[in-house]
């Protein structure tokens, strides 16, 4: 029996997440849950599943929940963001699904792979910022990370055709999001409201708009790069609109094999979860007593600039993913907010980039103030 704790689990990833632990209560239970404000979802959650530990990071919705908890329940509560980490060291939890978004998600990140748990990975920002440190820091402790991604758990499904040296590269498919074929004129007219309603994909608020912008695969890109110590040359993307080609390798042999299934995060967060075994899964699966068709084209990197960022920051490495990381994250809630223009998003994230001091092999802590750094930059953008 593995025990999971599921950070960020009111969230598109954790909720799924849920599901996939209950149709394997078998061989998974549910240690631990975790919300930031949404304690009432979390204290449904709890209600239903009973785990171990349930933190609600931001305390400030401590009350409501001793409300609502005070005379049930055998679940202990813990409240503020030391508690994530504190879950996500504790030794009687095996593996650790890293839900939350965002660079909110790095500290408990950090502290499973530093204890040497499982990981099963959703929170890209954490490689994108710091992808060099915590590959050693999982080397040193033994930690196995794996990839929730869809793009990434395939691309780890795809490796175990081969031998690591016998890889050409890696074709990282893309939905291309809402705005694919738009033209330039109509990238000015594009609305929150528009940027949020993604095609195949039901997700997070941040992570649909940086599908949009395509900045999720830029992040993917930087992401692939420290996940399989790749160089940025070997990474390619390919718009793939039906979002079946989950994505693919190429060997050496001209060979490409490919990991297909429909859209549902559940079949790669169960890999994750009971790997090395594959098991009968809850999403739904191919039909192949039909016609349809799988298409594919380059992504447009001028409609895109963002693209350009994801390889320019796996190139230079050091302390540009987490200036671009948190570039990003604010300028995707100004966006929200209505105060930049959807375009303006890669072209604000560019400024702070450039007008960063670079550093090739900073420490954690230089990570950490360079995200704030690169918050108040973006902030005051105009
Ligand atoms: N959604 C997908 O299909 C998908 C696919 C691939 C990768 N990912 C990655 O998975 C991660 C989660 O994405 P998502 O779409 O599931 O996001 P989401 O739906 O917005 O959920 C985010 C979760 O993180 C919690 N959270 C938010 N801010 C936090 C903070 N400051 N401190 C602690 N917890 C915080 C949220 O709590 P509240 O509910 O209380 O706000 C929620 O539980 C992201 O890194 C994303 O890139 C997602």
């Amino acid at each position: 029996m593995k025990h999971v704790a599921v950070l960020g689990s009111t969230g598109s990833i954790g909720i799924s997440c849920l599901d996939v632990l209950a149709a394997h209560a078998d061989k998974l239970t549910l240690a631990a849950v975790s919300a930031h404000r949404k304690w009432e979802s979390l204290v449904d959650q709890v209600g239903r599943y009973s785990p171990r530990w349930a933190v609600l990071s931001d305390p400030s919705g401590r009350e409501h929940v001793e409300r609502m908890t005070s005379a049930t329940g055998t679940t202990e509560w813990r409240y503020g963001a030391d508690a994530l980490v504190e879950i996500a060291r504790h030794p009687d939890v095996d593996v650790v699904v890293t839900g939350i978004v965002g660079f909110a998600g790095l500290h408990s990140t950090w502290g499973a792979v530093e204890s040497g748990k499982q990981v099963a990975l959703a929170n890209k920002e954490t490689l994108v910022v710091a992808g060099p440190l915590i590959m050693e820091l999982a080397r040193s402790s033994g930690a196995v990370i794996l990839p929730v991604d869809s793009e990434h758990n395939a691309i780890f499904q795809c490796l175990r055709s081969g031998e690591r040296k016998e890889v050409r590269r890696i074709i990282l498919t893309a939905s291309g999001g809402p705005f694919r074929g738009w033209s330039r004129e109509q990238f000015d007219e594009i609305t929150p409201e528009r940027a949020l309603a993604h095609p195949t994909w039901d997700m997070g608020p941040k992570i649909t708009i940086d599908s949009a912008t395509m900045m999720n695969k830029a992040l993917e890109i930087i992401e692939a790069k420290w996940l399989f110590d790749l160089a940025p040359e070997q990474i390619e993307v390919v718009v793939h609109p039906q979002s079946i080609v989950h994505s693919m390798v190429e060997f050496v042999d001209g060979s490409v094999v490919a990991q297909l299934s429909p859209p549902d995060m559940r079949l790669p967060i169960q890999y994750a979860l009971t790997y090395p075994e594959r098991c009968e899964g809850v999403s739904p699966r191919l039909s192949w007593s039909e016609t349809w068709e799988l298409n594919f084209q380059p992504p447009n990197r001028e409609l895109f600039p963002a693209l350009d960022l994801g390889y320019e920051v796996a190139r230079r490495g050091g302390t540009c993913g987490a200036v671009l990381n948190a570039a990003n994250e604010v300028a995707v809630e100004r966006f929200l907010r209505r105060e930049l223009k959807f375009n303006e998003i890669p072209q604000a994230c560019r400024a702070v980039l450039n007008a960063h001091e670079f550093d090739p092999s900073p420490t954690l802590d230089r990570l950490c103030r360079l995200d704030e750094w690169a918050r108040k930059e973006m902030i005051q953008w105009n």
